[in-house]
């Protein structure tokens, strides 16, 4: 244990001057990717096909070779333990078995007709029984099933506006793409081709603050809040104790509908957050592991909403579309995988498992930052953890980004990937899938304290 107390600035000056070796050996590793990385004029985005592939903490991206259960092999031969699990798309592990079944068995009866298939109305059944909702519909991402809810919103309440916590993801998203700047909202600075001026249509507030939440809905403009039960997208920022409660008790009050993003508390265990907690949204998303792996959401709706729809639609003078939903929606595929997923893979043995490996991980990554005596802490979500380089819990945004360093996650990131774990990019998340081994846990751990030792050990020796 370092003798003296150490800060986050002493730490980044430290992983400055380990990330060149640490570089140096991911790149020696990795000829073949090198040379993709290299070939320049191939691709739209310089040889990967998205151009954020490029962002990730690495000096050019590994190629995938194989991913199955918690395993990646890349071109070049190199196998890593997945925490990532292509952040949450593959949170049951690459290609659980029933989902390869069904791809192997029932893609013959049919892709895609733009006409239910019998596997339409078990799934329905088993979305109710697991989410609490009666109603549900299809999209193919999440992203996909979030806009669809939101129009939803807007068309049973005639309201204009939607509100939404400042850090928030909730996928590409025009109305949620916003920052909140001195007290206002704003396009997110980072958009590409935005146009319209999101602050028109979007109000951002902090997370758990409750003075706001209820200055923002008293002008009764506001459709729905669109939330995330724990945020996951700026650090990990768990609600405050009595939020939840708040938040929708102010929702009703106000005549707003509380639409619940569980893409990535999905890992909370049977039922999401929302089961767990008890919270009684009015209109629901899911998407990424939902499928198993396969381009696959859903959305939820409560009885009001639903009738609220029928009425909205019914009102129309006219058929045509509607802005909810896209061809390949509801498809076969999509549902028999939905059904695969919540009979065989989403069961309350998975998340079991699950949970026992985070445990493990929880209280080594504990362990480890206190015997370097580091001002940081661990938040969870279920299967879900993160490393906040903060000694107390943030509450907010504006408190995840000041406890934030891209340095420390860019050392903790390539050193775990030089030892053969990868973790989730541009924060510093752990991913628990069911396919891990108990002593593929204790090795991260094992792995992380003496990553941990070396940041503090580092400067000493500088
Ligand atoms: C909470 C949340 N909702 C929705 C999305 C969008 O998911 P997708 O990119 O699969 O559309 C994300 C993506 O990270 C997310 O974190």
């Amino acid at each position: 244990m370092s003798s003296t107390p150490i800060d986050n600035a002493a730490i980044e000056a430290r992983v400055k001057a380990l990330l060149p070796a640490e570089r140096q050996l991911y790149a020696e590793r990795r000829p073949k990717a090198r040379a993709m990385a290299e070939r320049k004029g191939k691709g739209l985005f310089d040889n990967v096909p998205m151009h954020w592939m490029l962002d990730w903490p690495m000096p050019f991206p590994m190629v995938i070779e194989q991913a199955s259960g918690v395993h990646l092999t890349d071109i070049d031969g190199n196998a890593v333990v997945d925490l990532c699990l292509g952040d949450t798309g593959a949170m049951f592990g690459h290609g659980p078995e029933p989902i390869l079944e069904v791809l192997r068995n029932t893609g013959h009866r049919g892709l895609t007709t733009m006409l239910p298939s019998a596997d339409a109305e078990i799934v329905g059944e088993l979305l109710a029984a697991r989410f609490g909702l009666p109603h549900w519909q299809i999209g193919a991402t999440a992203s996909d099933a979030n806009r669809f809810a939101i129009r939803v919103a807007r068309a049973v309440t005639g309201r204009r506006k939607i509100l939404v916590f400042d850090g928030c993801y909730h996928g590409a998203v025009d109305d949620t793409l916003v920052d909140l700047v001195n007290g206002r909202t704003f396009s997110r600075a980072s958009l590409l081709g935005q146009v319209v001026d999101l602050g028109e249509t979007t109000i951002a507030i902090p997370f758990n603050d409750e003075e706001a939440l209820r200055g923002a809905l008293a002008s009764g403009e506001v459709a729905c809040v669109l939330a995330e039960p724990v945020m996951t997208n700026c650090g990990m920022i768990l609600p405050a104790p009595g939020f939840h409660d708040t938040l929708r008790r102010l929702t009703r009050e106000h005549g707003t509908l509380l639409l619940i993003d569980e893409t990535h508390t999905i890992s909370t265990g049977l039922g999401g957050y929302t089961m767990l907690h008890g919270l009684e949204p009015d209109l629901m998303v899911m998407g990424k592991p939902i499928g198993g792996g396969v381009p696959v959401s859903v959305w939820g709706m409560s009885a009001e909403v639903a009738e609220g729809l029928d009425r909205a639609r019914r009102a129309r003078d006219s058929h045509g579309h509607s802005g909810i939903g896209t061809t390949l929606s509801g498809s076969a595929l999509q549902l028999a995988c939905l059904r695969a997923s919540l009979e065989k893979v989403m069961t309350s043995g998975t998340y079991a498992t699950m949970a026992a490996r985070t445990d493990i991980i929880e209280a080594g990554l504990i362990k480890a930052i206190g015997a370097q005596g580091l001002p940081w802490h661990v938040t969870r979500v279920g299967a879900r953890l993160e490393v906040v380089f903060s000694s107390e819990p943030v509450r907010n945004a504006g408190e995840a980004r000041e406890a934030a360093s891209s340095v420390i996650e860019e050392g903790l990131h390539l050193s775990l990937l030089n030892r053969g774990f990868l973790l989730t990019p541009f924060h510093n998340m752990i991913l628990v899938s069911p396919a891990l081994a108990e002593a593929q846990a204790q090795a991260l751990v094992t792995a992380y304290g003496e990553i941990l030792a070396r940041f503090c050990q580092a400067g000493e020796a500088a």
